[in-house]
């Protein structure tokens, strides 16, 4: 595991942007692993820059996203669907058909998380995949549990998910309480992890994760075993 520490969330969107720009250079086809949360916009900002400015080309890029609210549809502003839509897809030349985000409205979440792995092993696996994390150690909506689940799956969201993300939503009454989240084993998967966390809030967190024991307890613990996992982290306040 290779620990960045930056000074800035500047320095940090824009060292994350430059490892998947350096991975879409590298492999045009790229699958693409995506994130929603406070702490992509900034790269995804960059990555947006770049595409404008001519430097990147997303035209055969493939994405898969981590997790959807359980009951949204892509035309409702809180869904991951409609977030990475006008926080990325919609400014660069991506194919809309070629971007995937789990469908929170299937009828049959179960089923729609076995047509995601299913998808994510047609697609030949992940690249390169964004990691948040949660203060609670979640990866995607992996919440804190007593054994890691490996395929895609329906989540019921802790509280403090669900307070932490309520700063999106009216009320904290509003925010769904089931999610539907990639699993552990398509991360790990990944041929390469990148997770990025921002802000002093997420420190102690981060610091159990990278330092503490592999435990399902802390979810992204169980990155340290991955063979190719970058964390870049900033602890400065905004
Ligand atoms: C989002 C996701 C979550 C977030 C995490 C951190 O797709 O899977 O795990 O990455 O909750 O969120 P922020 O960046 O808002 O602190």
């Amino acid at each position: 595991m290779r620990i960045i520490e930056v000074n800035s969330y500047e320095d940090l969107s824009r060292k994350a942007a430059a490892i998947i720009a350096a991975q879409v250079i590298g492999k045009p086809d790229s699958v693409l692993g995506l994130a929603t949360g406070s702490t992509p916009i900034g790269t995804y900002r960059y990555l947006t820059e770049w595409y404008k400015k001519g430097d990147l080309d997303f035209e055969k890029v493939r994405s898969v996203n981590l997790d959807e609210y359980a009951g949204l549809g892509g035309d409702n502003d809180q869904s991951y669907r409609y977030f990475m839509n006008h926080n990325l897809f919609n400014h660069i030349n991506i194919h809309m058909e070629n971007t995937n985000v789990p469908n929170g409205r299937a009828e049959d979440l179960q089923a729609e998380g076995s047509r995601y792995d299913a998808l994510i092993a047609a697609l030949g696996g992940i690249d390169l995949q964004l990691l948040g994390i949660g203060h609670n150690g979640h990866i995607g909506f992996n919440e804190p549990c007593d054994e890691f689940v490996v395929g895609t799956h329906v989540v019921d969201l802790g509280e403090s998910t669900i307070n932490a993300n309520a700063r999106f939503f009216a009320a904290a009454e509003d925010v769904p309480r089931q999610a539907i989240t990639m699993g552990i084993g398509a991360i790990m998967q990944a041929k390469k992890v990148l997770l990025i966390a921002n802000g002093p809030d997420k420190k102690e967190i981060v610091e159990k994760a990278v330092f503490g024991p592999v435990t399902p307890k802390v979810p992204a613990s169980v990155l340290r075993l991955h063979p190719d996992c970058t964390v870049i982290c900033c602890f400065q306040k905004a």
